[in-house]
């Protein structure tokens, strides 16, 4: 397979995308579900007789074709969304509350050998520092084509043809598709990763902080890579980074997360020019570009909660500079703009929707405060 040319008409529509398909819908799909649809997801780990809360109560959806980024610092809870959307969650980790409905069919309640169907045929993941997780004594064409093979059921030569197509095009030459691992380069590896979440021609793609180990060239080769297997194959997109430029390049929306929740998502535009939440704010302030002088950048004092005991209310009201007494006693409801941002901040009534609207901030509470 040579380069597939980028189509003149986009964006697609969701028809178009369903109707690239190579596979059919899985057998429950409702055909006008949406795509995906996490709803107030739960995952904990247990810690002896405790839980760690990593994930408590998210909730997003993802349109056909869409790419959506997650952003928040370290210990957030991403890794662990993205790892319930496909049941890989470490032994200590259980599901105990939410769905994660993927054409209308809830993946929290398959079995194991159920969600086998859906894993990597219709999810898959490039996860967090996976350059190094492919198997040193594997050809890396064979380490693709086995889940083709396998999970597809296809003969072994077509199989391998398929994984050779696939390496092609993420851009290793047809003529070292017969390497070991550690003879490419670290952004060839993290290629032929893609090329593995490729293999089953999945709906979605999850990449869990896919180029942070690689070179700012090889980063935007593979961002570019992502961008074009999106609009050639249909792919929705779910990328969780802390480059928060890489977000604005490739996103459409973004789902800011803090300690286990989603503190703020919309377009991607409407977060980086008006973030309404106080941590999105620090988030993107704390965020060097080529224009800011890094001595000035702002750093989020304090640390994350730790999520075996979260502290009760808002959890971020601890590090927030407009922190108010109900935000340490109550958990902040979501309230929903029209400009498609959501946010769960107490400086954002529900009674202010209406008055405030797309437009900016300046109608809002926020607006109108001066930091402490
Ligand atoms: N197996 C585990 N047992 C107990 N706690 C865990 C386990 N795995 C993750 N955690 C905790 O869950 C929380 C969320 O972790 P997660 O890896 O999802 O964060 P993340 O946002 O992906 O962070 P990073 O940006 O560093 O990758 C953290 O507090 C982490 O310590
Ligand atoms: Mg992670």
């Amino acid at each position: 397979m040579t380069e597939q040319p980028i189509p003149a008409m986009l964006p697609l529509s969701p028809a178009d995308i369903r109707g690239r398909r190579q596979w059919p819908l899985p057998k429950l799909a409702d055909p006008n579900a949406p795509l995906l649809e996490v709803r107030d997801l739960k995952t904990h780990f247990r810690l002896g007789r405790a839980w760690v809360r990593a994930v408590d109560g998210v909730s997003f959806g993802l349109a056909d074709g869409e790419a959506l980024g997650i952003a928040g610092e370290s210990a957030c809870g991403k890794t662990t969304t993205a790892l319930s959307m496909v049941q890989l969650l470490p032994g200590n980790g259980k599901i105990r509350g939410g769905s994660v409905e993927l054409f209308g069919i809830d993946l929290v309640q398959k079995s194991e050998r159920a969600m086998q169907r859906y894993r990597w045929r219709e999810i898959s993941m490039v996860f967090q520092g996976a350059m190094n997780a492919l198997n040193p004594v594997i050809r890396v064409r064979d380490q693709i084509a086995e889940p083709i093979q396998y999970r597809l059921d296809q003969p072994e030569g077509a199989a391998r043809q398929r994984a050779i197509d696939l390496l092609d095009m993420v851009g290793i030459p047809r003529k070292r598709a017969d390497a070991y691992p550690h003879e490419l380069s670290g952004g060839m590896r993290q290629r032929a990763m893609i090329a593995m979440a490729l293999a089953c021609d999945p709906a979605i793609v999850i990449g869990d902080e896919p180029t942070t180990a690689l070179d700012v060239m090889v980063q935007a080769q593979i961002l570019d890579l992502l961008e074009r297997l999106r609009r050639d194959l249909g792919l929705s997109l779910i990328l969780i980074t802390h480059d928060l430029s890489v977000l604005a390049e490739t996103c459409d929306r973004v789902l800011v997360m803090y300690a286990g929740r989603v503190a703020e998502e919309g377009p991607v535009r409407r977060i980086f020019t008006a973030p309404r939440h106080p941590y999105t704010r620090k988030l993107v302030g704390s965020f060097p570009n080529l224009h800011t002088d890094r001595r000035s950048l702002a750093v989020i004092q304090g640390q994350p909660p730790d999520l075996l005991t979260p502290p009760p209310g808002c959890r971020f009201a601890p590090r927030c500079d407009f922190a108010m007494p109900v935000c340490t006693e109550v958990v902040p409801p979501e309230v929903r703009f029209s400009d498609g941002v959501r946010v769960a901040c107490h400086l954002f009534p529900t009674s202010d929707i209406a008055t405030v609207g797309g437009s900016t901030l300046e109608g809002s509470t926020l607006g109108d405060m001066t930091q402490r």
